[in-house]
């Protein structure tokens, strides 16, 4: 009886929390053209130079012959955040997450994009973080040992 009794108190007073506290909290995947407006200069070298903007088409080109399972493995990389909680799901889904953007390195842009706080977002970028899609073996089977400066921008 007690148990419940809480329990109905503790539901109105989440009921009853503002939604835009609860909003600002919550940091999500907006896609590197929301960062364009501010860092023209980072994004312009990034779509024209670094592979990783045009990542979702190494995947399509080489999709023939791949099951849909197979095709989704090749996403946790080649993509922003998959599987992650506000990244990408599919094309038609979450478009602008679509390729490895900015945030595979600097993190969810949302709150930063908001507030432009730059505590919001991940200034120091580490090496250990490329090793999520740099892994050995792609190492071993392609050209590029990451070095921090490299792919970005
Ligand atoms: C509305 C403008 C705006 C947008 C949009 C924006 N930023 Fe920023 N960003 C800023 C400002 C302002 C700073 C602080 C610059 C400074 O302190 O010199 C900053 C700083 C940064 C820094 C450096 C932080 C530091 O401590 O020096 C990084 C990295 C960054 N932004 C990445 C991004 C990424 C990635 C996106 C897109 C997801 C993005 N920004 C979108 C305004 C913006
Ligand atoms: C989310 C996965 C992911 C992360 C994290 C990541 N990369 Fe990459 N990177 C890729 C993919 C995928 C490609 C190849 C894109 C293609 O050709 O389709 C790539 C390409 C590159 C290339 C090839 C040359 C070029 O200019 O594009 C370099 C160099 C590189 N990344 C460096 C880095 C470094 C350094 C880091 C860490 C700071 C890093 N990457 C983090 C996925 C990632
Ligand atoms: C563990 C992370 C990871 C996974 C999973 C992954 N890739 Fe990649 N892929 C990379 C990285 C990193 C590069 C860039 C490597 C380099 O150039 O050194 C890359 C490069 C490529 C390239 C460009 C190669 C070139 O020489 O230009 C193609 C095409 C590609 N991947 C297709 C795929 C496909 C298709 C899948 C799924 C079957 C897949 N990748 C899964 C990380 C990954
Ligand atoms: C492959 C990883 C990677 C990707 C992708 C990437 N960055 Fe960065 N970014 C870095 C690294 C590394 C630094 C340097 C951090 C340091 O100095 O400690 C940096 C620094 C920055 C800075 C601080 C100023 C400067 O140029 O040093 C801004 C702003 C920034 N990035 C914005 C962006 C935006 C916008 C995008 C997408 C268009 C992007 N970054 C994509 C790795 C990346």
């Amino acid at each position: 009886m007690k148990i419940k009794k809480w329990h109905g108190i503790l539901v109105v007073f989440l009921l009853s929390w503002p939604a835009g506290a609860e909003q600002q909290k919550t940091n999500t995947y907006v896609g590197s053209a929301s960062c364009r407006s501010c860092h023209e200069k980072q994004y312009e070298s990034f779509m024209n130079h670094a592979r990783k903007s045009r990542s979702f088409e190494s995947v399509q080109k080489m999709k023939k012959g791949l099951t849909d399972d197979e095709i989704r493995e090749c996403y946790s990389c080649h993509t922003t955040a998959y599987g992650k909680k506000g990244g990408f799901i599919d094309p038609a889904q979450t478009p602008e997450l679509k390729n490895a953007g900015c945030e595979v390195c600097h993190g969810p842009g949302k709150l930063h994009v908001d507030t432009q706080d730059s505590s919001q977002i991940i200034r120091n970028v580490t090496i250990d973080s490329c090793r999520n899609c740099h892994t050995e073996d792609r190492v071993n089977a392609f050209r590029y040992k990451p070095t921090i400066y490299a792919g970005s921008h």
